[in-house]
């Protein structure tokens, strides 16, 4: 860009808040230079890195189909069209915030009710996030944030609000959980940097960890926001990924315990429809907040990031379905967990551990055995190997402002059954010729139907996704 055109533009256009500069993006070109397709390029790359929720596509598929009212387009429910092709109330239609209302309550056991009239809409969580922090921080203020984290979180919540956000180191001694020290380690840190915070962020499930926090867990940061006066917001968006038990604990039940002191109006969840029910195209992002002038200024913003009538009137009926909402969470979950199975098990014939999860749709897989040393340049080079070599798209634990090198988040849910089976064996080959001159490790008969292709291409993490700065190639949509 020549100095002219900076002059010309915003400091926002011209800069690089928006991460896409990033190595990690580098390697969304290389991916769809070499898609891994299951007959036409077998030594593809595999997809890895999104986390997408792809395994009961065809529950949805099927009631889409068996209710075609549902859908303005259709003979059955073109009755609606114009009423809904009018509707422009940033409030959203009724009927869509009683279903996400009912639906979110569902998703957390129906131990707690969600008021309808606290429901915002927004452009996903990504929206959310974002019009969140513009509601609770001014350029300069700062989110403590627990460390291994979403990356999208360094664009949603920083990019165009100039707020910042500082890292709560958490490690794997204590399975990355957040403990009052390392809040108020990080508090103290943004302190000593004359940096004002106003609250803290939290991923429930969380991304990438694939685990959910318990209720001390949650008591704890609940206890630490009301001592500080400052904001809690939490990213609930994977509350119907977990698996198996314990249940995921959402905290909305935490702050109606009688034994917490909570001034409610600190409290704010953000959740969507992208990774429960599989829609992240349909752009269902929910502000949920417990204060009133939140929820005024957040539903004003939305305007800037509704979902569409044609959505909401979708959503509203498919969420109002009880018997399918039963059957879809009960379904995707029993797959998430043959998933989960599946990936640990192979991994773990080759020696390879993650760390022990039940929700999410994905794995924290510890490669700290395979590092050179133990640092993040290793952690680097190890993942162009991967890539580069092994051929899946996997994401390094540096690209989640994770404390410790030698981590990798394994997505496992964008893929079909063939797929994973190929990137197991390309894993466990790799891991097994990593390990020559270490430990004898029984040589396994997939070992010799592999092939590793080697490419001189710069591959690369699409950790930031959902939103590819490169489109989707239609083959690769197809495949995975
Ligand atoms: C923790 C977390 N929050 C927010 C998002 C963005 O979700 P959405 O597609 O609803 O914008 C993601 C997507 O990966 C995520 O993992």
């Amino acid at each position: 860009m020549s100095s002219n055109q900076v002059q010309l533009l915003s400091k926002i256009a011209t800069g690089d808040g928006h991460g896409e500069n990033s190595p990690y993006f580098d390697g969304w070109k290389a991916y769809e230079n070499d898609p891994f397709h299951p007959t036409k390029n077998l030594h593809g790359v595999i997809q890895m890195g999104l986390a997408e929720n792809q395994l009961s596509f065809d529950v949805i598929q099927e009631w889409v189909m068996s209710n075609p009212k549902a859908s303005i387009c259709t003979l059955e429910g073109v009755r609606n069209f114009s009423d809904i092709a009018n509707f422009q109330d940033y409030h959203g239609l009724p009927e869509f915030r009683n279903a996400v209302a009912k639906f979110m309550a569902r998703t957390r056991g129906n131990r707690v009710r969600f008021d309808p009239d606290r429901i915002v809409m927004s452009g996903g969580a990504t929206g959310a996030h974002e019009v969140t922090a513009f509601c609770l921080a001014d350029p300069g203020d700062a989110f403590l944030v627990p460390t291994p984290y979403y990356p999208g979180f360094d664009r949603d919540l920083r990019w165009r609000t100039g707020v910042q956000l500082v890292p709560i180191i958490c490690e794997s001694s204590n399975n990355f959980k957040v403990t009052e020290k390392a809040l108020e380690a990080a508090f103290e840190k943004a302190r000593k940097d004359n940096i004002r915070v106003k609250g803290v962020l939290i991923t429930n499930p969380s991304n990438p960890l694939g685990t959910i926090m318990d209720r001390e867990t949650l008591r704890t940061i609940v206890r630490f926001v009301n001592e500080k006066s400052i904001h809690l917001i939490c990213d609930e968006i994977y509350a119907a990924t977990v698996f198996s038990k314990p249940d995921f604990t959402s905290i909305a039940e935490i702050i109606e315990e009688d034994n917490i002191d909570c001034n409610r109006d600190l409290i704010h969840i953000v959740y969507s429809l992208s990774k429960d029910m599989g829609l992240p195209g349909f752009r269902v992002g929910i502000i949920y907040s417990y204060n009133d002038a939140v929820v005024n200024c957040a539903r004003k913003m939305s305007s800037f990031g509704l979902v569409s009538s044609q959505t909401q009137h979708l959503i509203a009926s498919m969420l109002s379905d009880d018997e399918f909402v039963e059957r879809f969470l009960a379904e995707s979950a029993k797959r998430l967990a043959k998933r989960y199975r599946v990936f640990t098990r192979g991994l773990s014939q080759v020696g390879i551990n993650c760390l022990k999860s039940n929700a999410g749709l994905f794995l924290w897989m510890d490669l700290r055995s395979l590092l050179k040393s133990q640092t993040f340049e290793a952690e680097m080079a190890l993942w162009r190997v991967i890539i580069n070599q092994v051929k899946i798209n996997v994401s390094p634990g540096s690209s989640f402002h994770c404390s410790e090198p030698g981590w990798f988040r394994v997505c496992n849910a964008n893929m079909d059954d063939r797929a994973v089976e190929i990137a197991l064996t390309r894993i466990r080959n790799f891991v097994l010729q990593n390990m020559e001159g270490k430990a004898p490790v029984k040589k396994q008969c997939w070992q010799s139907n592999l092939r590793l292709s080697f490419s001189s291409r710069m591959l690369d993490d699409i950790t930031m996704s959902p939103h590819s700065p490169i489109p989707h190639s239609p083959l690769v949509k197809a495949t995975t």
